[in-house]
């Protein structure tokens, strides 16, 4: 449907600003995401390999000198958005928030490389990204992978990408939130409470965000002080996939990581530990209150995108999948409905992203043909006939949060566009 295609192309170039993309075009995201971005360069990739390159150079500018790239960069200083660059506070020549996001950006760069013909000038540039993707996965293994077991943790919700899952219900709830907190939330101003975190999550989320300012955001401080440590399944796989993608592009320019390459085996190891038969899932682990967290939720699937050499495991894990939204009219929903936490219209509480489902696809490529292209041709499908939505809900396909949204549209181009 050649008339999706250009209206997806139309998102992302009405929501370019300089060198960098916003999730969305009100004002609800008014800064450059970590992960959405990584996703905008793909879709750019398939009618303006420039815009991806440049795209993916204004993230790593925002990269901090011990490795980790932020979750979000304020490159305009923009002030409409909470938390912003002053709340957050950090002290850097761009100003950005002090934690991270899943690292899916070593997957795209790959993804990237392996389907264009880039020219020496664009190979150069490239070769320095992935010097600095280096540094942020070496950035991950050095401050959060804490027992040296080849996981790392997230020390906040808004790190897993997901914010508000019901995953971090629990931990959340025994972080001692900080008297006399005050903040003004601004997303209420722009987008429906019903779909959005509560307030509970954000007394939460600032005050974890404010424990971290004390510390100046020194990284081996920050983790030792969070009130928040969750070693999650959905970013593990996500890292897991992201070492394996940058150590194979990485040959591609000579670049020689066998260091990095040597995580892989105990990171699968140590994730497989966390696959429990009784459930035939794996469970993110709640690092400091030592239980595992036991939800149905998508990202649990994420194991998948892992590519972990246990085909065993894996065939369990797309059976239970195949289940999970049988009753469903669109999929996947980001809880499973059945779950008690799920919420229909709630953010990462239910509602059906397309990111979600394209990491899911991935991961299924190699795996099962026949249920990965079903699932391509349903979120092509909800697409078509809803275009580029935040969230979607299940029952409907109807949509929710923002309106032209960036990643719904890149992610489109490449569902759509790649053969
Ligand atoms: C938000 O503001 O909801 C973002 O997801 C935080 O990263």
């Amino acid at each position: 449907m050649r008339e999706t295609i250009e209206i997806a192309k139309e998102v992302l170039k009405n929501n370019r600003r300089s060198g960098y993309t916003l999730p969305t075009n009100n004002e609800l995201y008014p800064a450059q995401w970590n992960w959405d971005s990584a996703f905008i360069s793909l879709g750019y990739s398939y009618f303006n390999l420039e815009y991806a390159i440049v795209e993916l150079e204004k993230l790593l500018s925002g990269q901090w000198d011990d490795g980790m790239i932020p979750h979000i960069l304020f490159h305009e200083n923009d002030e409409s958005y909470f938390p912003n660059h002053k709340t957050w506070d950090c002290g850097n020549k761009i100003p950005s928030s002090g934690i991270t996001q899943p690292p899916i950006i070593a997957t795209i760069i790959k993804k990237i490389v392996d389907q264009n013909k880039l020219n020496q000038s664009q190979l150069k540039r490239m070769k320095t990204i992935i010097k600095k993707l280096k540094k942020y996965l070496d950035w991950f293994f050095n401050y959060r992978d804490i027992n040296k077991i080849g996981l790392v943790s997230i020390i906040h919700p808004w790190e897993s990408g997901l914010d508000n899952s019901p995953i971090w219900d629990s931990s959340l709830d025994k972080v001692k939130i900080e008297e006399n907190l005050k903040y003004e939330r601004r997303d209420l101003n722009v987008s429906r409470s019903s779909n959005r975190p509560l307030k509970k999550d954000y007394d939460g989320y600032i005050t974890l965000l404010n424990q971290f300012k004390k510390d100046k955001y020194n990284p081996s401080k920050i983790v030792n002080d969070s009130l928040f440590n969750v070693i999650d399944i959905g970013f593990n796989s996500i890292l897991i996939r992201a070492t394996k993608d940058l150590v194979e592009v990485a040959k591609k320019f000579n670049l020689d990581f066998t260091d990095l390459k040597n995580k892989i085996s105990k990171s699968e190891e140590s994730l497989i530990r966390f696959y429990k038969d009784e459930e035939q899932s794996f469970f993110s682990y709640d690092f400091k209150n030592h239980n595992l967290i036991k939800i149905d939720t998508i990202s649990n699937y994420f194991v998948l995108f892992a590519n972990l050499q246990n085909e065993d495991i894996n065939n369990k894990i797309i059976n239970k999948l195949k289940e999970y939204n049988s009753q469903t009219e669109y999929f996947f929903t980001t809880v499973n409905p059945k779950d008690k936490t799920f919420e229909e219209t709630r953010y990462w509480r239910g509602p059906v992203w397309i990111n979600t489902n394209w990491i899911i696809y991935q991961g299924l490529l190699d795996k099962d043909k026949n249920f990965s292209n079903l699932i391509k041709n349903k979120t092509l499908e909800l697409l078509e006939n809803k275009k580029f939505h935040e969230y979607y809900n299940y029952k409907t396909g109807d949509c929710l949060g923002a309106n032209n949204f960036s990643w719904s549209a890149a992610l489109y181009l490449d569902l759509k566009l790649n053969n």
